[in-house]
């Protein structure tokens, strides 16, 4: 059950309906929701009718998508009819809770008609327009679509670019955007420049006004965010879970050197450093050179009566927690501590300010590190507590439009090894970060 299951939006179910033109970064913004839904554990998916219409057409030129091209109107409209029949599919057979409608959706006729549908099915259509006239922005996504849409494998990129400028002009000519007067009944959300202005009108339930405050969020600049584990603590070498414990030796070394691994990667940009409120965290922040925040939402995943114990005594004292942890890691709660899903449901306000923010390095703990590395990789909640995050390794993300580019900068300062596999109370000896499955470090797409 997802964290805002509660008893007044249990039936809930929505159906997000982009609304603009091409290049103004629908696809962009619908899996980012998707995304972030899916984290949060709420059943999202994106039904992308660009997608439905290669079925049948793959590679057409701008003259396919003209108002008055009858054959390009006849598969269009299968292509969409196509996407809300699976999309109608998944809410009934697969209990989906919230549905994007990846599509143009330009004119009110269309709008009308997928609202209707949505209506008839007990799904509360929730229009998102993206309207954009920052001419950088719009270019910017052009460069990105030919270079990334299935529509233009293979095409000189030039020629990509002028047929999709063309594409975008015979959609000007049908566009109505949403207006404030004239739809003025409808649940919509309107994102001007992406989130330079947003307009919120009737935003009805709580989900909607997380989708509304997640997407004023999101910027689309290029920029990184370096994550880091503490160094090597007392604890780790005590193979010891939570407490407060100071840096090792090791762990001091790698304090030292973290400026220059940052510096040599991120040359002289300006960078945020996060980390927790425990010690190892700050100790290892010490020697930065730039601004430092401490957040208690950074703070490791709360061990409960187990905090201070190594695995083996875990295993020998609570033998069924134990067991239960390993079968479930995700929704196991410590006695008197958290779950992982407890870890993420304090990570959103993190979650939400690294969307707003540029360049931020992070300094913090293993199970906290996992939640927000599953959220930028889209790692499946069930795995996401068995991603091994060795200490000494700077990781760089670097979000891009559609997926994030990882990185794993190694510092060459041995440390033991945290990582724990199931059904064994044993850590590692070594850095076993070359275990690290392969899975994670590739460039992973949304
Ligand atoms: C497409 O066929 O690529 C997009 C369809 C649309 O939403 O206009």
């Amino acid at each position: 059950m997802s964290p805002y299951t509660v008893s007044n939006v249990q039936d809930l179910r929505i159906c997000v309906v982009m609304v603009g033109l091409p290049a103004r970064g629908k696809s962009f913004i619908s899996q980012k929701i998707v995304r972030y839904l899916s984290w949060l554990l709420i059943k999202a998916k994106c039904f992308n009718v660009g997608s439905y219409r290669r079925e049948t057409t793959q590679q057409p030129n701008a003259d396919f998508f003209d108002a008055n091209n009858k054959e390009g109107l006849k598969i269009r409209q299968l292509a969409v009819t196509n996407a809300i029949t699976d999309m109608m599919d998944w809410f009934n057979k697969e209990n989906g809770v919230v549905a994007i409608l990846d599509a143009t959706n330009t004119t009110r006729e269309r709008r009308n008609w997928v609202l209707k549908l949505c209506r008839q099915n007990r799904i509360e259509p929730m229009f998102l327009e993206s309207w954009c006239d920052d001419q950088d922005l719009i270019l910017r996504n052009i460069a990105e679509v030919k270079t990334t849409s299935p529509d233009y494998v293979g095409v000189e990129p030039e020629v990509a670019t002028k047929d999709f400028l063309n594409r975008i002009k015979k959609y000007e000519k049908i566009y109505e955007p949403l207006d404030e007067t004239y739809d003025q009944d409808l649940t919509f959300a309107k994102l001007i420049n992406i989130a330079q202005q947003v307009i919120a009108n009737k935003i009805q339930s709580y989900l909607e006004s997380r989708i509304v405050f997640y997407v004023m969020n999101l910027h689309i600049k290029p920029r990184c965010i370096y994550l880091s584990r503490h160094g090597e603590s007392i604890y780790n070498l005590e193979k010891k879970i939570g407490g407060d414990s100071s840096l090792s030796p090791r762990g001091l070394k790698y304090a030292e050197k973290l400026p220059e691994l940052v510096k040599q990667d991120a040359g002289d940009v300006d960078l945020t450093v996060w980390t927790s409120t425990l010690i190892r965290t700050q100790e290892t922040a010490q020697y930065l050179p730039y601004k430092q925040l401490q957040w208690k939402a950074l703070d490791e995943l709360d061990a409960g009566v187990c905090d201070g114990m190594t695995y083996e005594e875990i295993e020998k004292e609570f033998p069924e927690d134990f067991r239960a942890r390993d079968e479930n890691k995700y929704e196991y709660r410590y006695r008197g501590g958290e779950s992982y899903r407890d870890v993420v449901i304090r990570l959103e306000p993190i979650i939400m300010e690294l969307e707003r923010q540029e360049n931020i390095l992070i300094i913090t703990h293993q199970a906290v590190l996992r939640c927000i590395y599953a959220y930028f990789m889209n790692v499946p909640q069930e795995e996401s507590p068995w991603v091994a995050i060795p200490l000494h390794t700077l990781i760089k993300l670097e979000p891009r439009a559609y997926g994030t580019k990882v990185t794993l900068i190694k510092a060459d300062i041995p440390a033991v090894s945290t990582y724990k596999e199931k059904g064994t109370s044993q850590v590692g000896e070594d850095d076993k970060s070359t275990n690290i499955k392969t899975r994670n470090l590739l460039m992973t797409s949304l």
